[in-house]
């Protein structure tokens, strides 16, 4: 069976969780693209999240996960694109379901806000989790029309 490939990006205030959740992804079993940023170098989180975005709905992947320094940006940003559902989670209860009845199809953590271990369950739900569709899939057209 292919494996899901998922974007990942981050920020310099989201590299080093970015480089963790990078491995912890694979580890999962689905296939990684990073885009950057590739150090702890200053740079501008909306350049990465529109380039996951542009990545997603060009259907080069279906998800991507967004660091930055709280989660926040990152997801202002990517929910500027249509048909992009980003959610900044911080909990896993919220990563399920955003999944459940929202289909969020960009996941948005916070490096200065979230510990590794707690990001990487979130991680784990979020990518683990199927949206259930029926009365949701109803409500995501109401958001796109
Ligand atoms: C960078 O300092 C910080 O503003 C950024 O990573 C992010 O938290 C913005 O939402």
């Amino acid at each position: 069976m292919n494996k899901e490939k998922i974007i990942i990006g981050s920020d310099h205030a989201g590299y080093e969780l970015k480089e963790k959740i990078k491995l912890y992804i694979v580890e999962l079993g689905y296939d990684v693209e990073d885009i950057g940023t590739y150090s702890k170098e200053s740079c501008d989180y909306p350049v990465i999240a529109k380039e996951a975005a542009g990545l997603i709905m060009k259907g080069k992947a279906q998800r991507a996960v967004l660091i930055c320094g709280t989660g926040v940006g990152m997801c202002i940003t990517a929910n500027k694109s249509k048909g992009i559902r980003a959610v900044v989670c911080s909990d896993t209860t919220t990563a399920k379901f955003s999944r459940l009845h929202n289909n969020s199809n960009v996941l948005c953590l916070g490096q200065r806000i979230t510990g590794e271990y707690l990001a990487k369950d979130i991680c784990k739900i979020w990518l683990e989790t199927e949206f259930e569709a029926q009365r949701h899939q109803y409500r995501l057209n109401l958001i796109e029309n």
